[in-house]
């Protein structure tokens, strides 16, 4: 080696080491920043076994992924601020999917926002792959490519130096966000979520390395009724099935579809590895029919399928932000195929939350169970009779009426006058299973064929108050915190 080769080399050290130095001088500056905020937190709707940002804002849950015995999870996080600001990714991990731990924040942004992603495990090095997004002064005033970052202890993350990954679109369009890879045979592939002439559509793309990556096709696109974008797509195979699960946006309200001002929902089908080709078997389904419930994400392990999603909603109001945060992610749910629909169940573990019985057995007309924030329902429901309880806080503040009307045969959640509501046809069990968190409120119904999301702000604990003509069957436990302070 020439002298000068070694001084440029010395000096490309050099640099590398200070940059990494300055980005956990970063890091490290922030972890401070968090910590020193957090006592200043109104703690009243702060949720306790729902995974949360420790302070400023949350929106899409990104990069679940099983790594090294433990699930990931990373979020959109705005550490400042209790709205939506320059993109971090916030990290949290668990054992079981509900006892969570919140780690250092994995990703800042720097001339690029960290957008939301997909997290996948490369031997044995957890590899973040996320959006880039560029603010510039010409129109169209943004542009976004696909950036890695890379960890072998599940903690520290380095982004890769080669970022920009992937920046093609077939039509130059500049929203190309949201990726999600996997692997299969040899090949990692991804799909991206973007638009065509105001149509929304996902990208799908292949690489040997995540590095280098070849667009194959365009895996679906809206025929003009499906929205003008596409976000957060997921795509997995279930019973031999596929499933494209995505977030559009600009679906117009039908009857008592599509209330929300986004939706997430999924298209059942068959996808060919050979012709790329994705044929759909049906049309869009919801997921989920409660107020509060965007950009899912879904993981496999041991065999099952996995969805959590941002339990909030675009343009619609966080009353938990004056308090010095805002949003969460729902519980997570297993995901099941049967026939031309997904079920979605909270997962097995759970029943671990469970800390004390509070109820079991007849609740009559106009009795009421009390909760302090937590708490987990069974009702077993007598389709033939109508069924309406009441969930309000111990103190006032905001309310849910929640309904089974056995002539419409809809279950009604009717937020202070906003209502969502949907056919539900048992499969099998009659039951509900209704969770309740200092500000939410999850109901399942049946196996899982109707399922709604809402946040709810009661002021103090929860009554859950049985305004039926007749008694119900009631088991209810008080639920334990499993999700740091
Ligand atoms: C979905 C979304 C994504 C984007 C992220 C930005 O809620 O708009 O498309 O990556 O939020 O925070």
């Amino acid at each position: 080696m020439t002298v000068l080769k070694i001084l440029v080399f010395a000096c490309v050290l050099g640099l590398a080491s200070l940059k990494s130095l300055k980005e956990s001088d970063a890091k490290a500056e922030l972890e401070a920043y968090i910590e020193g905020k957090k006592g200043e937190i109104n703690q009243r709707y702060r949720l306790q076994y729902h995974v949360m940002p420790p302070v400023g804002w949350m929106n899409d849950p990104n990069g679940f992924v099983f790594y090294k015995g433990e699930y990931h999870l990373f979020y959109q996080f705005y550490p400042y601020d209790s709205i939506w600001g320059p993109m971090h990714w916030g990290h949290v991990t668990s054992p079981n999917l509900v006892d969570w731990t919140q780690l250092p924040t994995a990703l800042i942004p720097e001339e690029e926002m960290c957008f939301s992603g997909t997290a996948v495990v490369d031997n044995d090095t957890l590899v973040l792959m996320y959006t880039g997004r560029v603010v510039t002064d010409i129109d169209p005033f943004f542009y976004e490519s696909q950036y890695l970052a890379f960890s072998d202890d599940g903690v520290d993350f380095e982004k890769f130096k080669g970022n920009p990954v992937l920046s093609y679109t077939p039509n130059a369009s500049p929203d190309f966000r949201d990726p999600k890879a996997w692997k299969y045979g040899d090949h990692w592939y991804v799909i991206i979520g973007s638009q065509v002439d105001g149509r929304g559509r996902v990208l799908l793309y292949r690489s040997l390395d995540l590095k280098t990556w070849d667009f194959l096709t365009v895996l679906g696109e809206s025929n003009g009724d499906m929205g003008y974008m596409w976000e957060c797509p997921d795509f997995f195979e279930l019973n031999g099935k596929h499933i494209l699960l995505m977030s559009p946006q600009g679906l117009e309200p039908e009857g008592d579809r599509y209330k929300n001002t986004y939706q997430t929902g999924y298209i059942i089908g068959k996808f060919n590895y050979d012709t790329f080709e994705f044929v759909p078997d049906g049309g869009f389904q919801e997921l989920d029919f409660g107020h509060d419930f965007y950009a899912s994400q879904t993981t496999e392990n041991d065999g099952k399928r996995y969805v959590l999603a941002w339990f909030g909603m675009w343009e619609t109001p966080f009353p938990e932000s004056v308090d010095g945060w805002s949003g969460a992610v729902t519980i997570p749910r297993e995901l099941k195929l049967r026939g031309n629909r997904l079920l979605m169940k909270p997962v097995e573990s759970m029943t671990s939350l469970r800390e004390e019985t509070v109820w079991d057995g007849e609740l009559s007309t106009n009795a009421i169970i009390s909760f302090d924030k937590t708490g987990e329902l069974i009702f077993d429901v007598d389709l033939s009779q109508k069924v309406e309880l009441l969930i309000k806080g111990s103190n006032g503040g905001e309310e849910v009426l929640i309904q089974w009307d056995p002539e419409t045969r809809k279950v009604v959640v009717d937020r202070l006058g906003d209502i969502r509501q949907v056919e539900w046809l048992p499969i099998g069990s009659n039951s509900w299973r209704m969770f309740l968190d200092a500000s939410s409120l999850e109901l399942f119904c049946g196996e899982g064929e109707v399922v709604f999301s809402t946040r709810v702000f009661p002021e103090g604990g929860w009554l859950v108050n049985n305004l039926s003509p007749k008694s119900l069957n009631v088991v209810a436990y008080k639920l334990r915190r499993s999700f740091p302070a």
